[in-house]
């Protein structure tokens, strides 16, 4: 697997330490507050979600949505698909999206617009990786790990083809193993 990466753009190391510094900026945030309900974006977010909420000094609640636009391939189908909903009820609740990356922002767009039609008090979101460059609709995060170049990345819950995602550092994968298809 390592062989299909042309380079590493965050280690795993570099990773530790964004997740310790999101953690700290997540606690501060949510003191004094209700407990958030800190919903994880299946399947991308699992990895990340699980290495930033353990560090994090505060009630939290869990649960997972999954949505899906890329269907494993490299290119967003401008479709956000509402897989599996969340068990919880996001009324009146402060919510903490878990995102691995913003790219177009659409998925996030969605989410954001699907919990707060249902009633949350507030919507934030946590992404490790932002991808300015890749936007097509207008949408932010509110704690991230890092920006990234306009290129195709996996590893740490990032997928192809839902391969890489056990990948414990972010890489670019070398074109030809997806330029055939
Ligand atoms: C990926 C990623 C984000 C979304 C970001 O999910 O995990 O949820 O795309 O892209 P966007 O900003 O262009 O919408 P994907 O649909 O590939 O599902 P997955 O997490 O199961 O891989």
């Amino acid at each position: 697997m390592n062989n299909d990466i042309l380079k590493t753009l965050y280690s795993k190391k570099d990773i530790e330490v964004a997740c310790k510094r999101l953690a700290n900026e997540i606690t501060e945030y949510y003191q004094g507050k209700e407990s958030p309900l800190v919903v994880g974006v299946l399947k991308g977010a699992v990895i990340f979600m699980t290495d930033v909420i353990r560090q994090v000094d505060a009630y939290v609640d869990m649960d997972f949505i999954d949505v899906s636009s890329y269907h494993g391939t490299t290119k967003s189908s401008g479709k956000v698909d509402l897989v599996t909903d969340i068990n919880s009820d996001p009324k009146g609740r402060d919510i903490l999206i878990m995102e691995d990356i913003v790219d177009t922002g659409r998925t996030l767009k969605f989410l954001i617009e699907n919990l707060t039609k249902r009633g949350a008090k507030s919507v934030k979101v946590c992404t490790l990786l932002d991808k300015p460059e890749g936007r097509v609709v207008d949408t932010h995060s509110d704690f991230t790990g890092f920006q990234v170049p306009n290129e195709f990345v996996v590893g740490y819950g990032l997928d192809y083809e839902e391969k890489y995602r056990n990948l414990p550092y972010i890489g670019v994968l070398k074109p030809e193993i997806y330029q055939n298809n």
